[in-house]
């Protein structure tokens, strides 16, 4: 991922992909053209890369000029087309093929054939590295076009935001979402999850999906989803992982303007970890950390039987099974660990302290995701 001023821009053509699509612009326009030498004329700025490229390609001889044209403001297409440079040859007689980077409205291109009108070409072809169907709004044929897209604002390989990004040798998707923070937290149990995530909720308004809820909600609700969850609870069976991710995807769904969701008791298992990936990219999203409280074990249990003695939580009691509990929680702690590691998403906040102690650390970590 990549920002640019205000935006972020996601992987979208490979250099390689582009290099293909320009071959095959060669291999159609040169055998069309046959022997004749054709003029190739670039659209400034945006088409340098596309010409560059082009040429050196092209098996046969060849002309090349330029005009320049500007129409974008920002990440919008105007009607206002301005001429900055002309043609500055004469044309009349020659076969001349225009080298588009891209074209969306038409409304670069209807200038184009304004300025072409008088010149007595031989012949005027269009061709384009980029088009977006949905957005052409035009009724001239476009003879030659290498790779259409959706109609989403890109940049790199000649086309720029608001200047930058021109010189990016591959091409880049703006991103619909705007940048989230997305955490995966843990914590042993008494670690003070609970009271960490409240906080975090609130200081960086981020959504907290607590699997434990959402699975509730979806089964006191009756929700098809939950109806099928519980059809595999019932028979004491595992809840496949997709009806999870179903489940939260949901949730993510309904906080679309979120700035970033806290998921709680999710994922458990590589398996889990890579469909909550999938997940978030689906949403033109990432998850940003995991972010796990360590606690001492010996603090932990200290802190369970005091809270047993007063909450009556049978499971809070007896020091064996807390003890327990503590084990398994570090032995599936350890895979998503590992997991998240790799991709340098790890971090642990030392949880033994004061509740505004811990925030303190908490924030610092996010604050430098
Ligand atoms: P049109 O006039 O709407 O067809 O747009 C053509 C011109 O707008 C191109 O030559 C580019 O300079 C610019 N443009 C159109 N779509 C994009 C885009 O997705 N990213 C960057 N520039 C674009
Ligand atoms: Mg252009």
């Amino acid at each position: 991922m990549i920002k640019l001023h205000d935006k972020y821009f996601k992987p979208f053509i490979s250099a390689k992909e582009i290099d293909a699509a320009i071959a095959r612009l060669v291999d159609e326009i040169s055998n069309d053209l046959g022997d004749e030498i054709p003029v190739f004329v670039g659209i400034l700025n945006g088409s340098f890369m596309v010409v560059s490229d082009f040429v050196k390609k092209y098996p046969k001889p060849c002309e090349v000029t330029f005009i320049k044209l500007a129409s974008y403001e920002g990440v919008k297409s105007t009607e206002d087309i301005q001429r900055l440079i002309g043609l500055t040859q004469d044309l009349s007689g020659r076969t001349v093929v225009i080298l588009e980077d891209i074209i969306d409205s038409g409304n670069t291109l209807a200038e184009v054939h304004r300025i072409f009108k008088n010149e007595n070409v031989k012949t005027l072809k269009i061709a384009t590295l980029f088009y977006k169907p949905e957005a052409y709004k035009k009724d001239f044929k476009l003879h030659y076009v290498g790779i259409e897209i959706p109609n989403k604002f890109i940049v790199g390989y000649g086309l720029d935001y608001d200047g930058l990004g021109r010189d990016i040798p591959e091409v880049y998707q703006i991103k619909e979402t705007q940048h989230m923070t997305n955490l995966v937290l843990f914590g042993p149990p008494g670690a003070g999850k609970g009271t960490q995530a409240e906080f975090l909720k609130e200081k960086y308004q981020l959504v907290h999906i607590s699997t434990g809820d959402v699975f509730r909600f979806n089964i006191k609700n009756e929700t098809a989803l939950g109806m099928l969850a519980k059809s595999y609870m019932d028979k004491g069976e595992l809840v496949p992982d997709q009806i999870t991710i179903d489940m939260l995807e949901a949730e993510v769904e309904k906080n679309a303007d979120a700035h970033g969701f806290i998921f709680d008791g999710f994922p458990r298992t590589d398996a889990q970890a890579e469909a909550l990936d999938k997940l978030m990219d689906s949403k033109d999203s990432q998850i940003n950390a995991m972010v796990a409280l360590e606690v001492d074990d010996e603090v932990l249990v200290e802190r369970l039987l005091k809270r047993g003695k007063t909450s009556g939580r049978a499971d809070d009691a007896d020091e064996s099974i807390i003890r327990n509990r503590i084990t398994e929680y570090y032995k599936k702690t350890a895979i998503l660990k590992d997991y998240y590691s790799t991709q340098n998403k790890y971090f642990g906040v030392d949880g033994v302290g004061s509740i505004g102690e811990i925030t303190v650390r908490l924030s610092s970590v996010i604050d430098n995701l």
